[in-house]
């Protein structure tokens, strides 16, 4: 705690904005909202987390999300509309879903919806190269696709499912002698960093989002 204070004291000395705060949304695991929180931590000049919620109750993230001194929320995804007033109460102005396994409604895009950047500041993660394989079980899509490259996506967030700009993309190969966890092992690999580097890259504007198709996945 007194590392993140010096920090931030120094980082307001030179001039980096501090007050970027970000929510995390997650269902379960919690791996890539670790990442983020882990960041936070090491790097508070660039962003804070404010809190988590999980629309589950028993998420492991919650656990995780103690382990940071963060205030850890259990709100059901049909209360939309508290999770909104959670956020405000946060003052959160980005949100990080990390595994959340809802859609977003328009109220809660609304809420985030940046007037200068013409976008919602919420951001997802999902395991594919979008537009290729939205939706649930991606991994299990891509391997049964028998495609020979998969990869991850970050990309803002919209109101159809995994459909938003992209911000960055990584692939990653199918192996001929692979089997799903195998093939899953390796996109887990690069998720938690991508994920970080989208969200501060997009924050020291280094990052434009673009149209889903029209990116080029990177390779390493
Ligand atoms: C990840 O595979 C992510 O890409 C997808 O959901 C999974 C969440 O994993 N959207 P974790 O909870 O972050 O470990």
């Amino acid at each position: 705690m007194k590392f993140i204070l010096q920090a931030r004291k120094y980082a307001q000395i030179l001039g980096c904005n501090l007050s970027t705060k970000v929510a995390i949304l997650a269902s379960g695991t919690g791996t890539n909202a670790e990442a983020v929180l882990e960041y936070a931590e090491a790097h508070p000049e660039f962003y804070q987390v404010v809190g988590v919620i999980s629309n589950k109750r028993d998420a492991a993230v919650l656990a995780k999300a103690e382990k940071y001194s963060m205030p850890a929320i259990h709100i059901p995804h049909r209360d939309q509309s508290e999770q909104i007033q959670q956020l405000e109460a946060w003052s959160a102005q980005w949100a990080c879903l990390a595994g959340y396994m809802r859609i977003v409604t328009s109220d809660f895009l609304r809420f985030f919806f940046d007037e200068e950047r013409g976008y919602a500041r919420v951001i997802n993660i999902h395991p594919s190269l979008l537009p290729r394989f939205p939706g649930l079980d991606a991994y299990g899509q891509a391997f049964a696709s028998g495609e020979s490259e998969s990869g991850i996506t970050v990309h803002l967030v919209d109101e159809k499912m995994d459909h938003g700009p992209i911000l960055l993309q990584k692939s990653f190969p199918r192996n001929e002698d692979d089997d799903l966890e195998a093939f899953m092992a390796r996109g887990r690999a690069i998720e938690n960093s991508l994920y970080v580097e989208a969200l501060v890259g997009l924050l020291k504007g280094e990052i434009q989002p673009r149209a889903q198709g029209k990116t080029v996945a990177r390779k390493n």
